[in-house]
Formats: structure tokens, C-alpha cells, sequence
């Protein structure tokens, strides 16, 4: 009896070697997540042109063939053999005309060609390489971007690319030069995220948040089809999703991506950016200066702040903790001492179990000081200069970026517990005059409730009301 693509995918799961599958991230789609991906293709009569990049055990190109026109064809690269030959089984089951090339996908030469293209890559970091593209370049820190370029170039014109990859290229500086190619090559048509991390991929053991994306090389679409909250569990087109223009997802020069359109509440301010808030990282990684930290103040020293001095709203100095809390003298050569002022100190990691994403302490010193590079500080300088902040700015600022409200734009932002300096400056943020007149409603103190504070914020613009 010859074996379900199913059953020929679970199989190929349950006899991959553990070395290699960490080596070469087999990771295998499982069907329901296969059936939604493949779903988002637009359906044709037409024979397509399908192309499958590490096509593991063939699911996804099988898929696609068995719901496309006869004479479809399909070209599957894999570079494990075993998994190859897996992908010759099941597309042997969907399509009469089958390639199935065992190497590296960068070891072929693809042309401009395909109707179709889908993948679930390797996720893995690279070093950063630049991969050739018809104008120059583009730099990729990532292999799922890598073969994403690929992808994306094998695609003929009204060609469209389905892949099932991390929600991370949305955000961030690694990809925002992958982010800025992909979005002028080509149009942006869906985007589904996986609101859960154990839900889909569950015998694969994946932690990223993932998600599929589709994009077609034709003009932008009028409107990005957006499931914010997806299950595998039902069809997508089940499920809640929202038709949104392209511009209403996109954030600042970098072309970060939201998962939403941002809450019409937001849309009156300004960026941090654009307020003059800059948004630096704590400048000593303390391994690499091992020898300036020191568990006493000595005269000429510094103290030094770490996400543990963070204490509710407040930032709390010394803490007992097992870090040392000051620096010697010695920290003054080597350009990490911030000048004395207040300043609003922001987590930049937070745990998935964690309420908030977002960690804001408000900080007053009176002496230059030292941030561990785990934290980000809020200043009103540049990235080369460090400029204090206004106390009552500091103070409202802290209230504002403690505010539910603020946690959710975050998290439509990024996926990833990671808290960036790069998202970050482009988050709305009132004016320094409004953030100092909110200080003065609400005094920082660790009692006061979750809210207190949004009611606080919420009463102050309005917005209360206009909701
Ligand atoms: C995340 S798995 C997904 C497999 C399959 N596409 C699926 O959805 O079930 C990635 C696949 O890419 C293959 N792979 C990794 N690097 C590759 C490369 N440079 N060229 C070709 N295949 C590669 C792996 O062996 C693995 O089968």
C-alpha cells in the first residue's frame, strides 16, 4: 500500500538522526500547518511552475501539487539524502513531472521561473553575507532570510512565495536591510501569526514564534490580509483577520512591520525618536571588564546599575543581589560612565511568563554612573551623546512606558521577548512637556496599581472618553 504524504512526513520525523537534525534544523511542517500555508496560494486552473527550498520530507511542494492543475511540475532541493528520498516519495504521489535535486540550495543556479514557490527553512544565524540581487545586494544575518532571497528571485512575474518562517524579520536592525529589499522587490499579501509556541510544530520542539508570509512579485496588493492570532486548529479563513494597508503596518525608515494597525489612541504623538528621546544600551558588558567591578564604593568609583536594581517604577542602588554594584575609578578610561541626571531605565529581556514586555525604573543619580549592557536608557542626546533627561520627563516617561497601553503596541511590534533599542525609538510617545505634566498627576510609586496608571494616562489624552 504506498503511504500517505502524511504518513511518509511522519515517518521521515520520527527516524531523523538527532545530530543532523540539529545540524541542518530538520524541523518537519506538520500537516495542518502545511494545509494552511499551501492554502494562501491563489487558486489557479492553470498548470503552475512549483519550487520547494530543504524540502525535508516534500510536504509542502506535495501539497501544493496536489491542488494544482494537471501538468503542474516541481523542483524540490534537499540537501540531507534520506530526506530526499522522502521527497521523491511524496511528490511521486502528487505530480507527474518531479526534480528532486539532493545539495545545497546555494550550490544551484535558479531561474526567474516559478509560479510557486514555498518553504519552511533553516532558522539558524550566520555571519552576515551578502547575497546577490539584481540591484547589488542584500545583507542577510540569517539562513531563513538567505533562502528567503533565493525564494524570492525564483519567482517569474505574478509568481507568488509562501514560507513558513520566524516572526523576527518584522522587527530589529539584523533584518531591516532584508525587510527593506523584500518589501520594494515585492508585494506583501498575508501575514499570519501563530499566537501560541507550543500549538503547531509540537513533536519539533520549536520555541520561535512562527508565522507565514506571502508575496507575490507584482505590484503592492491594495491591502495585507493579517491574522494577528492564527491556530493551525481551523482553516484560516475561519479565523478573525483584518484587511489592512500596507502603510497602516509600517513604522519609520527601518520598515518595521506591526501585526496590527497601531491603536488609533497612538496616532497623536510622535515618535520617541521624533520627541528627542533617544534610546541607548548600557554600555559595559561586564566579562569584558571584569576587572573594574567591584563589591564596595570606593572613592573615585561609580555605581553600577543592573536589571536587578530595577525595582518596580523605581531603580534601587545598592540592591543585595550576586552582582557587584559599583565600578572602580579605573571604568573612567574606558568610555562606559553615563553623566549624573535622571534618565527612565528600560529592560532589554524579559521572560514569556513575565505581565509586561516592557520594564521602565526611573533613575536619578547624582553621580556619573555605570548601566550593564542588559539595559537600555532613555535620554534626550544622541546615539555619540548622552544627555539627561528632564526630571519630571523621566519621571512621566516611566508612567507612560509602564502603561498597558504601551505593552501592547510592544508586543504587536515583536515577537520576541527581547526588548530593542531600534523598536523601541519608534514607539508614539508624548512630548517631553506632556510627559513632565503626567509626573505631576502621578507621583512614581511602587503602590500604585496597574490601573491607576492606565487610568491615569487614559484620563490626561482623553482617551478614556473617546473609546
Ligand atoms: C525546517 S526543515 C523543513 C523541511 C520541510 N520543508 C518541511 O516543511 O517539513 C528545513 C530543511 O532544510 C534542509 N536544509 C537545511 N539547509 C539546507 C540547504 N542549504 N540546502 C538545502 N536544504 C537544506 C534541512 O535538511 C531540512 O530538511
Amino acid at each position: 500500500m504506498t503511504k500517505t504524504i502524511a504518513q511518509i512526513r511522519n515517518e521521515a520525523a520520527a527516524s531523523l538522526s538527532p545530530e543532523r537534525q540539529q545540524q541542518w534544523e530538520q524541523f518537519l511542517t506538520p500537516m495542518p500547518v502545511a494545509q494552511q500555508a499551501v492554502g494562501l496560494f491563489t487558486p489557479t486552473d492553470k498548470p503552475v511552475r512549483i519550487l520547494d527550498l530543504g524540502s525535508g520530507s516534500g510536504i509542502l511542494s506535495a501539497v501544493t501539487a496536489n491542488r494544482s492543475a494537471q501538468g503542474s511540475s516541481v523542483v524540490a532541493i534537499e540537501q540531507d539524502a534520506d530526506l530526499a528520498q522522502a521527497s521523491e516519495s511524496s511528490l511521486r504521489q502528487a505530480c507527474d513531472d518531479v526534480e528532486v535535486i539532493n545539495t545545497s540550495i546555494f550550490d544551484v543556479l535558479l531561474d526567474a521561473r516559478f509560479d510557486r514557490v514555498i518553504l519552511n527553512p533553516p532558522y539558524k544565524k550566520i555571519s552576515p553575507t551578502v547575497i546577490a540581487t539584481s540591484g547589488g545586494g542584500v545583507k542577510v544575518t540569517n539562513l531563513y532570510t538567505a533562502f528567503m532571497v533565493t525564494a524570492i528571485q525564483a519567482l517569474d512575474e505574478g509568481g507568488e512565495c509562501v514560507a513558513i518562517i520566524p516572526r523576527s524579520w518584522m522587527n530589529g536592525d539584523y533584518f531591516k536591510d532584508f525587510r527593506k529589499w523584500m518589501l520594494d522587490e515585492c508585494s506583501l499579501d498575508a501575514l499570519a501569526v501563530y499566537g501560541s509556541r507550543q500549538e503547531h510544530f509540537k513533536d519539533m520542539n520549536i520555541l520561535q514564534e512562527i508565522m507565514l508570509v506571502k508575496v507575490s512579485k507584482r505590484p503592492q496588493v491594495k491591502k495585507v490580509t493579517v491574522y494577528a492570532d492564527a491556530t493551525p486548529a481551523r482553516p484560516l479563513e475561519q479565523q478573525p483577520h483584518e484587511s489592512v494597508i500596507l502603510k497602516a503596518l509600517l513604522m519609520g525608515r527601518d520598515r518595521i512591520v506591526r501585526i496590527q494597525r497601531q491603536d488609533p489612541r497612538l496616532s497623536e504623538f510622535k515618535t520617541m525618536a521624533e520627541q528627542g528621546l533617544w534610546v541607548s544600551t548600557g554600555k559595559l558588558v561586564w566579562f569584558r571588564n571584569r576587572d573594574v567591578l567591584s563589591n564596595v564604593e570606593e572613592p573615585d568609583g561609580h555605581p553600577l546599575y543592573w536589571s536587578d536594581n530595577q525595582n518596580g517604577m523605581m531603580t534601587v542602588h545598592p540592591v543585595e543581589c550576586d552582582r557587584e554594584q559599583w565600578v572602580t575609578g579605573e571604568a573612567d578610561t574606558r568610555n562606559v560612565v553615563l553623566p549624573a541626571g535622571s534618565y527612565c531605565l528600560v529592560n532589554r529581556f524579559s521572560s514569556k511568563e513575565q505581565r509586561h514586555r516592557i520594564y521602565a525604573s526611573y533613575l536619578r543619580s547624582d553621580v556619573g554612573f555605570v548601566a550593564d549592557n542588559k539595559l537600555n536608557y532613555v535620554h534626550q542626546g544622541t546615539s555619540r551623546q548622552t544627555v539627561p533627561l528632564d526630571d519630571k520627563a523621566a519621571r512621566g516617561l516611566t508612567l507612560w512606558l509602564s502603561s498597558s497601553i504601551v505593552d501592547e503596541w510592544y508586543r504587536q511590534v515583536s515577537g520576541s521577548t527581547q526588548v530593542n533599542a531600534t523598536d523601541l525609538r519608534q514607539m508614539p510617545c508624548p512630548s517631553k512637556g506632556q510627559l513632565a505634566a503626567l509626573s505631576d498627576r502621578l507621583p512614581i510609586d511602587n503602590d500604585v496599581s496597574q490601573g491607576h496608571i492606565d487610568a491615569v494616562i487614559g484620563g490626561l489624552f482623553s482617551w478614556a472618553q473617546a473609546s
